[in-house]
């Protein structure tokens, strides 16, 4: 400490300016919670869309015992899945181990998975007796499971890591609703936005309002920020964009009111415009795009996540990882309002040394 003060003596007795205070340590929810505001912060956050589940041999060996269902409900275990990959990596944020489907399961309309892969609905959602049928009262009561995962997480966590909550977009969620689960091309959806409107945005509209009940109830029990999930946001052709997605998503934003950030990730929707009129403060951009357009695009006052290429944790080197990591940290230096992620979700086949590789080139960024 006198070196300190002697030093610093020495240094205004010669006229060169006073050094600038030490960085100030933030923790890793602060940095992520300042990014999402655009703060300046001593690097960017990152955690990983799908950074819990397959990837990781602590969850396939949770699996062996537990279905996802009794993973998902029971608050120890989805806990306990929420932690694993922040444990591991030290990301910035963890996200709740749950699903956008448990939102239609709430509705009435449950969900498996099928032995080779994809998800797949009990029954089809065909028509407006089906959309009468969905029970949308009391959902939250049957969504309480997902509010004690979060409070248990939050107890375990402590104050210094972000957690996040989610939900999936009106559109995303009809989607797999009117499908009856996962196809290789989702269709039914824009069918029914282009045949019976009414129909579609009653739809929606019962979605939209789910959501934010679930959502608030996420934040009631502690989430930091909420990711909405527009995965099928690029089925859509951009004229439609707006009013089949878009603005079901500014309703929801509008109805969590500011309480907290908000992400939208819409995979592969160009609208910067709609994207940018829901309110969310930030915007995920999956790995088609270019990320210097995307900055590009988007003003200085909206946050930017993501966007690296999810195939490389599978099939590249951890060096390649590293230097792809570090190209877009660079692209991105020197723009308040950056969280590193994946342009879509981690594989089930992702390298360990490759994750490592990622989280330490961000960590280690300077
Ligand atoms: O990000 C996280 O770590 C949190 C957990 C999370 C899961 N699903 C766990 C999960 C989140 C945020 C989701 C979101 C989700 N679920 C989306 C949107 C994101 C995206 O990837 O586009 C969608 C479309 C779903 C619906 C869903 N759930 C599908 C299509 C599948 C895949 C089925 C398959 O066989 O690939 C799931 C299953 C699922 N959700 C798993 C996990 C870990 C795999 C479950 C298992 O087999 O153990």
């Amino acid at each position: 400490m006198q070196d300190l003060l002697a030093d610093e003596t020495k240094r205004r007795a010669c006229g060169v300016a006073p050094r600038p205070p030490a960085r100030t340590e933030v923790t890793r929810r602060e940095r992520m919670l300042r990014a999402l505001q655009c703060l300046p912060v001593d690097r960017p956050p990152v955690w990983l869309m799908r950074q819990a589940g397959r990837c990781l041999q602590e969850y396939r060996a949770l699996r062996e015992k537990y279905s996802f269902r009794q993973l998902i409900r029971t608050p120890e275990l989805a806990a306990e899945v929420t932690l694993q990959p922040v444990r591991r990596f030290q990301f910035d944020a963890a996200i709740i181990f749950s699903d956008i489907l448990v939102v239609p399961e709430a509705l009435g309309q449950g969900f498996s998975f099928r032995e080779g892969g994809g998800v797949e609905m009990d029954h089809v959602l065909r028509d407006r007796n089906d959309l009468r049928r969905l029970n949308t009262v009391g959902i939250t009561d049957r969504l309480q499971y997902v509010a004690s995962a979060i409070r248990r997480v939050k107890s375990e966590l402590g104050p210094d890591t972000a957690l996040l909550g989610f939900a999936g977009s009106p559109w995303t969620l009809a989607s797999f609703m009117l499908e009856g689960g996962s196809a290789p091309a989702q269709t039914k959806a824009l069918q029914l936005f282009r045949r019976d409107r009414a129909l579609f945005d009653s739809l929606s509209e019962e979605l939209t309002l789910a959501v934010i009940e679930f959502l608030r109830l996420q934040i009631t029990a502690g989430v930091d920020a909420i990711q909405i999930f527009d995965s099928l946001g690029g089925l859509l052709p951009a004229e439609d964009f707006e009013e089949a997605s878009g603005r079901w998503m500014r309703t929801i934003v509008a109805g969590l009111g500011e309480q907290v950030p908000v992400i939208v990730y819409s995979k592969g929707a160009r609208n910067w415009k709609s994207l940018l009129q829901t309110g969310a403060q930030a915007i995920g951009i999956d790995h088609e795009i270019d990320l210097a357009e995307a900055k590009q695009q988007l003003p200085a006052t909206v946050a930017i996540q993501g966007n690296l290429d999810p195939g490389l944790l599978a099939n590249a080197e951890p060096r390649q990882v590293a230097a792809e990591t570090g190209r877009l940290l660079e692209l991105m230096r020197g723009r308040d309002g950056y969280i590193f992620n994946l342009g879509h979700g981690v594989p089930p086949d992702a390298k360990m040394e490759n994750l490592e590789a990622l989280a330490g080139a961000v960590q280690n960024f300077a």
